[in-house]
């Protein structure tokens, strides 16, 4: 039986593949998805490859997602790539401060505040914020709060029009690539906390209408039962279990329960 929203689950294949493999990778998805109607699958494929991905997956019901954005719309940015660009290469989605880019590039929460907003001005794409604490945070008993103020510092004070919508992503730091996925009654406790925290922002109704929230981290093929029927979990961001058609496809099918 289906639940609450419909699903949407994202690949995220970061720096680890090259453009032949990347292409390849895609091709297969096409193939493998080609009956898929559980919910909305996009790809995140490296800058580079949007646009050959993007042909690919032209005709297919497979959307487009880029793993990153700049803060600005155009000017003298010397290695950025603008909302407008990624919109007009055909993506649908766009990551906006996932854990590496905050621990590898320092990206805080004022950039992805201002990487929601020219998303969110600029062009249709749909941002997918991703927020989550870390190990410490996590043991220190801190993770409310930490949730709480994330999403506080990217989302306060953005204007939300009726047709658009957010995607929020819990990726949990310590579980991303791990190899072990949170506790599925842990995941459901943070995504009660993060729509009570929109809530509080948004109101109810916006929250309903536009927001989704999706987990991360370590979900696999084995593992994907776990989340099946979790109340405000309406997806996954998948990373190295999206490495593989078969196993993307098998995460994807269990939990839109197709
Ligand atoms: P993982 O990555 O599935 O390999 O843990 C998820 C992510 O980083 O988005």
């Amino acid at each position: 039986m289906k639940n609450g929203k419909e699903k949407v689950i994202l690949a995220n294949w970061k720096m680890r593949l090259n453009l032949k493999e990347t292409q390849e990778l895609a091709q297969e998805m096409v193939k493998k998805f080609k009956d898929f109607n559980g919910g909305t699958v996009g790809l995140c494929p490296n800058f580079i490859s949007l646009p050959s991905v993007k042909k690919i997956l032209d005709g297919s019901q497979i959307k487009l997602g880029a793993q990153d954005v700049f803060w600005e719309e155009v000017g003298a940015y010397t290695g950025e790539i603008s909302a407008k660009i990624l919109s007009e290469v055909g993506c649908d989605y766009v990551l906006i401060g996932h854990s590496e880019r905050r621990e590898l590039l320092m990206e805080n929460y004022e950039m992805i505040h201002k990487k929601l907003k020219v998303v969110l001005s600029s062009t249709k794409l749909t941002p997918v914020v991703c927020i989550g604490e870390n190990w410490d945070e996590r043991k220190t008993d801190r993770r409310n709060f930490v949730l709480y103020e994330q999403m506080h510092q990217a989302l306060s004070g953005i204007d939300l029009k009726e047709s658009r919508d957010i995607i929020i992503a819990y990726e949990p730091i310590w579980a991303i690539g791990s190899g072990t996925a949170i506790e599925p009654e842990e995941a459901q406790y943070a995504h009660k906390i993060i729509k009570m925290t929109l809530s509080d922002m948004f109101g109810e109704k916006t929250v309903e209408r536009n927001f989704k929230i999706i987990y991360g981290g370590s979900v696999n093929k084995d593992n994907a039962k776990d989340f099946v029927g979790l109340e405000n979990l309406d997806g996954l961001l998948v990373g190295g279990a999206s490495l593989k058609a078969d196993e993307f496809y098998a995460v994807a099918k269990t939990i839109t329960n197709f």
